[in-house]
């Protein structure tokens, strides 16, 4: 098979946001606790977080964090988990099964972010609480001082306010599952309304209103119209969420998850200018692709057998997927996917990020490693800046049971003109044959091949465990040419690559 883009730097999309890099980390199984806060590890720091955990997540190259849930924060009060850690509570988690210790909070985390140099993105309870609590913790965080929650914060020792700009306005209210869930209407008033009182304290705060938790939901696309009538002028973002598993065996179909995303993300898009229109306004909702992944979560149902009510654990081993060759390909399409959307999608979170449904696993006492999901993330962050191009994708098709027919290729780049660096990522989906592709790069002034990466392998299903850390990485791509005005590249059957040029 072939396939052919081109590349014109005037055919942009879109700058691509930093914060699509972002990712998640929720009060869930061993994200935080054994995850990256460990006190007593050989490598953890005075506040009791692993800093080799911290270097992974550095290497990583995420943006944005969101914190502390997920569906964990629809029953979370804020303040618990602020003050002398002694004297924080101890409190069932409704929604994992867990004991929450309270060890790790706002400031503890606060501070993990700013060492691994990411942005915290914090979302407010408004599942089992409202407008008032919400106020509470963003006066907390981003006032000075000289205010009876601010002075509460400078007292806990933290002089300095966490000025958090980006806030979730609850979690999946959409889901029968998320505590307090309601319909569109009651979402849409409550979400106004906190974004009102939020914007009275601040009104420079970026706030994300809760969209669908899938494109599945019964819901899907009057969720988003209702919620958007109400909340139009309040909210600069709406949220989308979805992960991605192979099903019954369907390889053909589950390598074609991107083109969900698509569809996804195209939808939401056009419901948001519907609203736009409707109401006659002028600026345009964006998306927070807040929660995104594969997940296998109709393979395991770990928190369905947590029955014991006097014994709820303390981070149980909970949604700790071991992610394989075809997961990462699939995972790097859904960058892909997000990329390609760049004027729309200005901010995404990869759920999550270490040990539930994670890029970076940890052994408690032992080692860290990374997952093959891991390599995608790290090079597309890298690699991806300036301006996502309209690639204008010439290629085969296959048929799949799930979507119908979809292209066998999928691509992006980005241009930045400012250092003349270029970077393509493919996809193919092929289960059985290379696919070379043509990429027509005689607009750009700068064609070396300064990287190549691919991802590939002859098993498929082959994975970095605790005791094989390393079995799957990238290797450089020795396939690809460059002469008049042409790059060629030959992608191997499932593989997911990066070229950068400059
Ligand atoms: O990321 C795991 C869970 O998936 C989150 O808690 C929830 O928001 C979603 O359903």
């Amino acid at each position: 098979p072939a396939a052919e883009l081109t590349l014109d730097p005037h055919f942009t999309v879109g700058p691509v946001s930093r914060r699509v890099f972002g990712s998640f980390v929720e009060h869930l199984g061993r994200c935080v606790y054994d995850g990256i806060y460990e006190p007593g590890h050989p490598t953890a720091d005075a506040e009791g977080f692993r800093t080799d955990v911290m270097d992974l997540v550095r290497e990583l190259g995420v943006s944005a964090i969101r914190y502390p849930g997920g569906n964990f924060v629809s029953g979370f009060r804020w303040e618990d988990s602020v003050g002398p850690r002694e004297q924080r509570p101890a409190r069932l988690d409704l929604a994992w099964h867990s004991t929450e210790s309270n060890q790790v909070g706002l400031d503890e985390f606060a501070g993990w972010c700013a060492q691994v140099g990411s942005e915290l993105m914090y979302a407010v309870n408004l599942g089992t609480r409202g407008v008032l609590e919400a106020v509470d913790v963003l006066e907390y965080a981003n006032i000075r001082s000289g205010t009876a929650l601010s002075d509460a914060r400078v007292a806990n020792g933290h002089a300095e306010p966490y000025r958090v700009k980006m806030w979730c306005l609850g979690n999946e209210m959409d889901g029968p599952w998320q505590l307090g869930h309601r319909n569109a209407e009651d979402y849409g008033k409550l979400a106004s309304q906190t974004a009102k009182a939020m914007r009275q304290l601040d009104p420079d705060l970026e706030l994300v209103a809760c969209g669908s938790s899938s494109a599945k939901m019964p819901t899907f696309g009057a969720w988003e119209h209702t919620v958007l009538l109400h909340t139009y002028d309040d909210v600069d973002y709406i949220s989308c969420h979805a992960y991605y598993e192979e099903l019954q065996g369907d390889t053909a179909s589950f390598l074609a998850s991107a083109t969900n995303m698509d569809h996804f993300i195209e939808s939401v898009v056009a419901t948001a200018d519907t609203v736009r229109a409707t109401l006659g306004r002028q600026k345009r909702i964006k998306i927070s692709f807040d929660e995104w992944n594969v997940w296998y979560n109709t393979r395991y149902h770990e928190v369905d057998q947590i029955t014991d009510i006097e014994q709820w654990p303390t981070a149980p081993r909970l949604l700790e997927d071991i992610y394989s060759v075809l997961d990462a390909v699939v995972f790097g399409n859904l960058m892909i996917s997000l990329l390609k959307h760049a004027d729309r999608v200005t901010s995404a979170s990869l759920a999550q990020l270490v040990n539930v449904i994670a890029p970076i696993m940890t052994e408690p006492g032992g080692d860290t490693w990374r997952q093959t999901t891991f390599f995608p993330f790290a090079l597309t962050s890298r690699l991806a800046v300036g301006e996502a191009l309209d690639v204008k994708l010439s290629t085969e098709t296959y048929q799949t049971a799930v979507y119908g027919e979809v292209p066998l290729v999928d691509a992006v780049a980005t241009h930045d003109a400012a250092s003349g660096r270029t970077a393509i990522f493919l996809v193919n989906r092929s289960l059985d044959a290379a696919t070379t592709v043509t990429v027509d790069v005689s607009h750009l002034s700068a064609v070396s091949v300064l990287e190549t990466h691919t991802l590939a392998d002859d098993d498929i299903y082959a994975k970095n465990t605790l005791e094989d850390q390393e079995r799957v990485g990238v290797r450089p791509n020795d396939s690809v040419t460059v002469a008049d005005g042409r790059l060629t590249v030959e992608l191997p059957a499932v593989s997911w690559t990066a070229i950068a040029l400059g």
